[in-house]
């Protein structure tokens, strides 16, 4: 399936649910969501039935995200029904990490490929202060359950704030050399929650390369995510910049996500959203509202220029 610039659109992004179990500063606020009325998120049979829509046109690669998707009941079967989706060649998911060693057996069986986990810091004292009241012991579990049922690869998302981790880039390009992880360093994007936080606190990511010159060559262009790959010599691991802000990557965005409350947003840096449920009673099959959302999908965002910021929270998105 392609846009109208020519794009090939094969990933589908879910959020499947807006709650998490911390509360990073820069996506939640302290007090958290109201819970949605149970009819307000698309239930698993209407994401089934979409996903299965998508497949139909060209999707290959389906992401579960959240808020956190781990917290969402039945997470298991809802991986297990995708899984059984033969055209779908990566089945993964974007998480805290935080539930993963309950989980991961499970995921794994169920036909999870692999997961992203996210980590801003190596220090248990700023872990907490950057998740409101995380602990790290349980994310550090949570990479080793992942490894341990032979998730693979495995990467870390380490947004870049500048005051805050500026100083352990070292630390965690460092952490490649000796695990089996990718470290990826994401741009902090002003939108819903982190517009007031971001302030001053965005770091481009050119400061990862500047900091760490061994970091010379482009190793991997991964046309199926956004991230640019570099290796130290001889590291395990590769190191990611994902630069949604200085260098934007919208010419080779191969994605649509869904929203928790049951929105398809074409772009993650635009208000434009399109209402599933109301199409749905429309009388519009979901073929032809995934083909709509792809139709409506802008060539570029502009938050680099324009003052035009995304009013909704990270966790109704799911990054
Ligand atoms: P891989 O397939 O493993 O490369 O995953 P991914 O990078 O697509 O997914 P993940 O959920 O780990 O996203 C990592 C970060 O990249 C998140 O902060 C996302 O918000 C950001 N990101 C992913 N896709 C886009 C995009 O289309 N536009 C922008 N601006 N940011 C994105
Ligand atoms: N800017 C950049 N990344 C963000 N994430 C959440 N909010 C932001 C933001 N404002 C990251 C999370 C997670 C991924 C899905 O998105 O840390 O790793
Ligand atoms: Fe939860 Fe992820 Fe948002 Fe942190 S960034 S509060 S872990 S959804």
């Amino acid at each position: 399936m392609k846009d109208h610039y020519g794009r090939k659109i094969n990933y589908m992004r879910l959020s499947i649910t807006d709650l998490c179990n911390l509360r990073c500063v820069y996506c939640m606020p302290e007090e958290g969501v109201e819970k949605h009325a149970h009819t307000k998120n698309l239930s698993f049979e209407e994401m089934l039935d979409l996903i299965k829509a998508g497949v139909a046109l060209g999707i290959d690669k389906v992401r579960l995200t959240g808020g956190e998707p781990l917290v969402r009941h039945g997470i298991v079967d809802l991986v297990r029904e995708i899984g059984m989706i033969p055209e779908i060649k990566d089945l993964t998911m974007t998480t805290n990490g935080i539930l993963l060693p309950k989980y991961a057996k499970e995921l794994k069986k169920a036909g999870l490929t692999r997961v992203n986990i996210s980590l801003d810091t190596f220090d248990p004292d700023k872990y907490h202060q950057i998740t409101r009241w995380g602990h790290i012991e349980d994310v550090l579990a949570g990479i080793e359950a992942a490894k341990e049922v032979g998730m693979h690869p495995i990467k870390i998302n380490t947004v870049l704030i500048k005051g805050f981790n500026d100083d352990e880039i070292g630390s965690f390009v460092n952490f490649t050399k000796d695990h089996e992880v990718d470290i990826r360093f994401i741009e902090l994007m002003p939108l819903g929650e982190s517009i007031g936080f971001a302030e001053n606190k965005y770091l481009s990511n050119d400061e990862v390369l500047r900091q760490v010159p061994e970091l010379q060559s482009v190793i991997e262009l991964d046309k199926s995510g956004p991230a640019i790959y570099y290796r130290l010599p001889g590291a395990k691991g590769k190191v990611g910049l994902i630069n949604p802000i200085s260098k934007h990557f919208c010419k080779e965005c191969n994605r649509i996500r869904v929203t928790s409350d049951g929105k398809i947003k074409p772009c993650l840096h635009s208000d434009f959203e399109i209402d599933i449920v109301a199409l749905r009673k429309e009388g519009k099959s979901y073929e032809e509202i995934v083909k709509q959302a792809v139709g409506e999908k802008p060539e570029q965002h502009h938050i680099d220029e324009n003052e035009k910021q995304l009013l909704r929270n990270m966790n109704e998105i799911g990054g």
